[in-house]
């Protein structure tokens, strides 16, 4: 198993990838208006690769939340066959390092709380966050934020 960053050469295996795990659904989630606008970072978007099949994949996006410079995290996908196995964990900590050795700005998200909590990620900080469509405030989570996050999520 190898966590890399992603490629163009990987683009259909990571579409392959979140059409598994997400289904049609990926594409009316409050997230992906986010992509539509927020510009994809190569450099800190990375595929886990096993015997040449695409796995897991994290990526990562510039974004601002007011005037502050920050990223967008998402989508993270682990294989069905993979998961209970700490990959999951192993993309958004390996992503969140190379944002933090690249001195980055916060990371924003959404997602279950439950889940991303042991990551460091919480809505503390995300209550003023105003992301481009309906979302439960409780799935919008942040890490990295050292004051209140407000304003409007745009690129
Ligand atoms: C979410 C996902 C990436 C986790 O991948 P993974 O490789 O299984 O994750 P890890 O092995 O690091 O973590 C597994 C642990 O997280 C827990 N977990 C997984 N999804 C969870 C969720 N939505 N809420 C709470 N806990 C969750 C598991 O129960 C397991 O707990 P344990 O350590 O107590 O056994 C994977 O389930 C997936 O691809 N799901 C479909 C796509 C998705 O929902 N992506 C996240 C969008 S925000």
């Amino acid at each position: 198993m190898t966590l890399r960053p992603e490629t163009s050469g990987d683009a259909a295996g990571v579409e392959a990838l979140l059409d598994h795990a997400f289904g049609p659904g990926r594409f009316v989630k409050v997230s992906e208006r986010v992509r539509e606008f927020a510009r994809y970072r190569p450099d800190l978007s990375f595929c886990a690769v096993d015997a040449g099949q695409i796995v897991g994949v994290v990526r990562l996006w510039d974004i601002r939340i007011g005037a502050t410079p920050a990223l967008f995290l998402g989508p993270l996908a682990v294989h069905s066959g993979r998961r209970l196995d700490g990959l999951g964990g192993r993309l958004v900590q390996h992503a969140g390092e190379a944002a933090d050795a690249l001195g980055e700005g916060p990371i924003l998200l959404v997602g279950d709380a439950p889940y991303f909590e042991r990551f460091g990620y919480s809505a503390a900080a995300t209550r003023g966050a105003r992301l481009p469509g309906p979302v439960d405030p409780r799935r919008v989570l942040a890490r990295g934020a050292t004051d209140a996050l407000e304003g409007p999520v745009r690129a």
